[in-house]
């Protein structure tokens, strides 16, 4: 398959005189994609029903003939003024009960019938007019679903909808009441009508509620793009896509993509990094220009996994962003380097976010391949290296990783519901024993917790996985991989209870959670050998081998021939360590990497990129500052 390049074009922004231009310019520059469309409701259909495609017929053949590939977005994550009028109570409410108001994006409620029918009614439209045009070769649904955090809605509609799902799931309430141990403080119910939302409760609300509205929550993502994708398909062949985003873990992107060809996802690695990495000032300041060397890749690896194997960037940071507390130049190289690092990942195609800087509205200073006197930006050019370096070079062939990785949004929102201790999340936790097998030079699958069938893998990590499935553990039971499990995996059965006998009761290991507690950040636990337990830690009872100890000698890490349970949190020297001896335990080589370098395998080669600010010794020579080696194995 040929690895592609595109854009990001909004020509309602523009007047029509320039689209030949720049379509003109977007071909010369080597880009196959342009997406469209996803926020132009207001100009197709300025007042209900009064629709206005000429424009966009006209847009699409402007682009289609300069030779470039639409992706065309419904309009759906910008319902236009009018829409608010029409239905009032669609806006998304906070969960201190205040309505947010139209005047940005996102301001609908996943639960409101009313505006899914509308989206549902705009997509028909557009897929009825569009889905046999030639120019239009793949679809994207709204725009990054849960994005300003929009995922969760306590409006009306949604606690109606909450408790028909609820009726629907327990069938009685009594069975809910026992589920949920309602017991506790009195809070049972007679009946499921009477069922509240989770917020503005004096104190904490049950858990098993919490959980369970997040699970509701997500659904209504689910089926709010699955009303898209049903119309879509009526009209249309091409493959359909959803942009998904770095850390929002508010929905199950699993369950969203299995309704979809294609997971693409949004990636800023600078604004990431200010914004969410969650990394200290120092760590900051070292990448600030480049961003985190192992944020993206974790997401590359999650996506592959959300598209079954098919995936794209879809918006790729071109310079400085707007959103981010501090918004740097990226490093030059670093637009490169970012790109080639999706495409050694597996990604289909890297599409640049934006095509010319907007001189208007929120986004003005949100860099774009070409600046808004349409001069261009700096990224045009180290688009245009890429695009030469893939017309020489072969393709990317991706392979399986030797480590898999199960990454699990429900046991994202049990750690959020029940942390526990401040600073603990399980995104956090995942994402450190990420960083540690690619600190080791490890090239990492990330799965879901679906999966059954882990032939090939020989090292399984589950870090954090609150409620396992039994025949998930059998599974895992079942392969020649080693399996590590911990901290809090298994912690909960499905209803948020602490299951009987005490947990994780894994499958060849002598071991049970006798205790648990959180730590201050000044009070790590140092491990024998070197390391630290730090936030987390559980008190082990059992008779497995212990191969990791506090300095007191109590057992924080235990072992069996096929698996491994470590009941802390540890910090990176400690991780390093672990991830040693599961390598050792499975016969996976490591190979420690210069701070800054990471390397990825595919089937026929390593790729080498250096995410430091200074030049890198590696084994195959030195690597300037954003270098990118690409070397045959
Ligand atoms: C994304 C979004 C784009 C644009 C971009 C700016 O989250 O999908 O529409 O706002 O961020 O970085």
């Amino acid at each position: 398959m040929k690895r592609t390049l595109g854009t990001c074009y909004y020509p309602e922004h523009w007047p029509e005189e320039m689209w030949v231009d720049d379509a003109r310019r977007m071909a010369e520059a080597g880009l196959t994609w342009v997406r469209i469309g996803e926020f132009s409701w207001s100009r197709l259909e300025p007042t209900p029903n009064d629709l206005q495609w000429e424009w966009l017929d006209r847009a699409i053949d402007v682009l289609g003939s300069a030779g470039l590939k639409v992706v065309l977005g419904t309009p759906t994550a910008t319902p236009p003024r009018w829409m608010i009028t029409r239905h009032p109570d669609m806006l998304a409410v906070d969960a201190e009960g205040r309505p947010r108001k139209f005047g940005s994006r996102r301001h609908y409620c996943f639960s409101h019938l009313g505006y899914r029918e509308e989206s549902r009614r705009i997509t028909r439209l557009m897929a009825h007019r569009y889905g046999r045009n030639p120019h239009v070769a793949a679809w994207q649904t709204d725009n990054e679903y849960g994005c300003h955090d929009t995922t969760i809605s306590y409006s009306d509609a949604a606690r109606v909808g909450f408790q028909e799902w609820l009726a629907q799931k327990y069938q009685s309430i009594d069975a809910l009441n026992r589920a949920w141990g309602n017991v506790f403080w009195s809070m049972e119910y007679a009946d499921f009508g009477e069922i509240d939302l989770p917020n503005l409760t004096v104190t904490e609300p049950n858990p098993a509620h919490a959980q369970e509205f997040r699970r509701y929550s997500s659904d209504m993502v689910v089926a709010f793009n699955r009303a898209q994708v049903d119309e879509i398909k009526d009209h249309s062949d091409a493959p359909t896509s959803h942009n998904y985003m770095g850390r929002v873990t508010d929905f199950d992107h699993f369950e969203v993509g299995r309704d979809l060809e294609i997971a693409t996802w949004d990636s800023y690695p600078l604004g990431f990094l200010e914004d969410r990495v969650g990394a200290d000032a120092e760590h900051q300041r070292a990448f600030a220009r480049q961003g985190d060397p192992d944020f993206q890749a974790f997401h590359h690896d999650l996506y592959r996994a959300v598209g079954h194997g098919r995936w794209w960037v879809m918006e790729q940071q071109p310079g400085p962003v707007n959103w981010a507390p501090y918004n740097p130049t990226p490093l030059p190289g670093m637009v490169r380097l970012w790109t080639w690092e999706a495409f050694a990942h597996g990604a289909e195609a890297v599409c640049y976010f934006r095509w010319r800087q907007a001189p208007f509205a929120q986004e003005q200073m949100h860099a774009g391949m070409l600046r808004p006197d349409s001069v261009d930006a700096p990224a045009v050019a180290e688009a245009m290296q890429v695009a030469a370096e893939m017309q020489d070079a072969p393709d990317v062939q991706p392979a399986q990783a030797p480590v898999a990785l199960i990454f699990d949004y429900d046991a994202d929102w049990a750690w959020s519901t029940q942390p526990h201790g401040d600073g603990l999340s399980y995104f956090g936790l995942v994402f450190n024993h990420y960083r540690a097998l690619r600190r080791a030079g490890l090239s990492v699958d990330i799965v879901s917790k679906d999966t059954r069938d882990f032939t090939g893998y020989r090292l399984i990590l589950a870090p954090g996985l609150v409620h396992m499935p039994d025949d998930l553990k059998l599974a895992l039971d079942d392969t020649k991989a080693h399996v590590l499990c911990g901290p809090r995996t298994a912690a909960r059965d499905q209803y948020f209870n602490i299951p009987h006998p005490l947990p994780p009761a894994i499958p060849g290991l002598d071991l049970y959670i006798s205790r648990v507690e959180s730590l201050r950040p000044d009070m790590p636990l140092a491990l024998n050998g070197g390391g630290a337990v730090i936030g987390y830690s559980e008190e082990l009872e059992g008779t497995s081998e212990a191969v990791l100890r506090t300095q007191q000698g109590a057992p924080v890490a235990m072992t069996s021939d096929h698996a491994t349970y470590c009941g802390g949190w540890l910090d990176d020297a400690g991780l390093d360590r672990l991830i040693a001896l599961l390598c050792g335990k499975s016969g996976i080589a490591t190979r420690a990497q210069p701070e800054g370098v990471r390397v990825r395998q595919t089937a026929t080669e390593e790729f080498w990129f250096n995410y430091s600010a200074t030049a890198a010794e590696t084994e195959h020579g030195s690597l300037p500052p954003a270098g990118v080696l690409r070397r045959k194995l």
